[in-house]
């Protein structure tokens, strides 16, 4: 295969949508089809009101859209004419069974490998984008290369690196691409085919070629070591609490560091996203089932700390408004697990929403773009909840405020007039460490930051 015409992604979800509509505006050559098996998803593509919210995607989606970029039902003759299928299916954790909660739950994969297997007509490369156990492409690649019609399956693993709200901007400027492929002649040129495609606008020293299950656990291990830095900053926002040192300044302080490095150092309630949490109980699981027991439990502890940093920051509220929130009405400012998406899974503010209800808090959430998943991630409790798009409103009687996610709009609001209609004393609990704390104090509210000193009147 010397020239690609037409690429296949199975998965029109948050990577396969954005990563084909990137491809396909930079390589108007390619025919890039994307198939899902969500009909409502795939209208929402051929709409002008994309099924993810994504800063600049409308725009790219428009460049190639109906020129060589195509949306589709039709998996079949998807499979039947592409010369390279991009596999970006969902993989949750496993909900049931052995390593339930953990484990990576390969059907949705495997049905696809099952798939392309059935309606192949040619050879092909098959790249994996969704993030998978390190060495799941040996299990793709026996089930592909099982056929009997003389076939030839080369597997690539593609991981994305790209974070939601920022996802276009990592597509067209990523700080690199990863290839992982079989050290073999075949999988070189698998490599080598895949390594052009995006040769096309990201420069070649920045597109990194590696063995497969290099490029598998590297994928687990970038997420992991993103969350231990938002872990190892929470922790010690725990202690700068306790010290009166300023976990903004530690971090500032510490990041100057070039051996550190600046970013992924905010203290927050909590990090969320479908990434995180998932990736590394699978990394834990894995370490697991090869007897690495001290490394899962290392690991396991980055999930730990960001489970207690939720608890802990709806302690601070009970402990700061007189143990009791019973009957109170309390906003949450923001739902979204960070700012410019409506994306909220594993939110930390699912968390502490729950916490709260549990505790017989009348909860408001407002958000501007997250409202209806919030309602879906309540599921039972969503009826003991109300959902308000104004966050004057969610905050009107209410006596306390806690900021969940970093909108901009929650730092320009009038704060005179919020503290105006709340209850009093009127608490603000900034568990991002956005609002300007010292004027919140000065107007007449009690605050109180992640990992700095609180400032109160009562
Ligand atoms: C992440 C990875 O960044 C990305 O490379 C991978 O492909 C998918 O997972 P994403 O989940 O979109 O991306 O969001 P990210 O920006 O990494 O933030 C994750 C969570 O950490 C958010 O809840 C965010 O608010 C939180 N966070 C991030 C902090 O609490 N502090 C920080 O310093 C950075
Ligand atoms: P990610 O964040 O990894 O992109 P998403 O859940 O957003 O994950 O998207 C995965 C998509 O894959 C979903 O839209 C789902 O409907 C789709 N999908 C799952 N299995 C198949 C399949 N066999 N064929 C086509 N699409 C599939």
């Amino acid at each position: 295969m010397t020239q690609t015409s037409h690429i296949l992604c199975i998965g029109a979800g948050y990577v396969g949508g954005p990563t084909m509509a990137m491809i396909a505006a930079k390589c108007p050559h390619i025919r890039v089809t994307v198939v899902d098996i969500n009909e409502a998803r795939i209208a929402a593509w051929n709409s002008d009101d994309l099924p993810i919210y994504e800063p600049g995607l409308d725009t790219v989606v428009k460049i190639a859209r109906g020129r060589n970029l195509f949306f589709s039902t039709d998996t079949e003759a998807g499979i039947r004419d592409a010369d390279i299928i991009f596999v970006s299916v969902n993989t949750p954790t496993k909900t049931f069974g052995q390593g339930a909660g953990r484990a990576a739950d390969l059907q949705y994969w495997e049905k696809t490998a099952r798939q392309i297997l059935a309606h192949s007509t040619r050879n092909k490369i098959v790249v994996e984008k969704s993030t998978l156990p390190v060495r799941t492409a040996q299990a793709m690649e026996r089930i592909l290369n099982s056929n009997t019609a003389g076939l030839r399956f080369d597997v690539v693993s593609n991981p994305e690196f790209l974070a939601e709200g920022t996802a276009i901007k990592d597509l067209e400027d990523p700080d690199r691409i990863l290839i992982g492929g079989h050290e073999t002649p075949d999988g070189r040129a698998a490599r080598k085919a895949i390594a052009d495609i995006y040769a096309t606008w990201v420069p070649r020293e920045r597109i990194i070629e590696s063995n497969l299950w290099s490029a598998e656990l590297s994928k687990l291990t970038a997420n992991a070591f993103l969350a231990q830095r938002i872990s190892s900053i929470n922790s010690i926002s725990a202690l700068c609490e306790a010290t009166e040192a300023d976990v903004d300044e530690v971090a500032y302080a510490i990041g100057t560091d070039s051996r550190i490095g600046a970013r992924f150092l905010k203290a927050s309630v909590g990090f969320g996203g479908s990434c995180f949490k998932k990736d590394i109980l699978n990394l834990v699981y894995i370490c697991r089932s090869y007897g690495l027991n001290e490394v899962a439990d290392y690991w396991e502890s980055v999930v730990a700390i960001n489970d207690w940093q939720q608890a802990r920051f709806v302690q601070t509220m009970l402990a700061n408004m007189f143990n009791t929130v019973a009957g109170k009405r309390i906003a949450l400012f923001g739902f979204a697990f960070k700012a410019d998406t409506g994306d909220t899974r594993e939110s930390a503010a699912i968390a502490v929403a729950r916490q709260l209800i549990a505790e017989r808090a009348h909860v408001v959430i407002t958000d501007p773009k997250a409202l209806d998943n919030a309602r879906h991630d309540l599921g039972d409790q969503a009826a003991l909840v109300e959902f308000e798009p104004d966050p004057y409103r969610a905050a009107h009687g209410a006596h306390a405020i806690a900021v969940m996610t970093e909108w901009s709009l929650y730092r320009s609001l009038d704060y005179a007039r919020v503290l105006a209609s709340m209850e009093q004393p009127a608490f603000v609990f900034d568990g991002r460490n956005v609002l300007d704390h010292r004027r919140l104090f000065e107007i007449g509210f009690n605050v109180f930051p992640v990992g700095k000193s609180p400032l109160r009147h009562v």
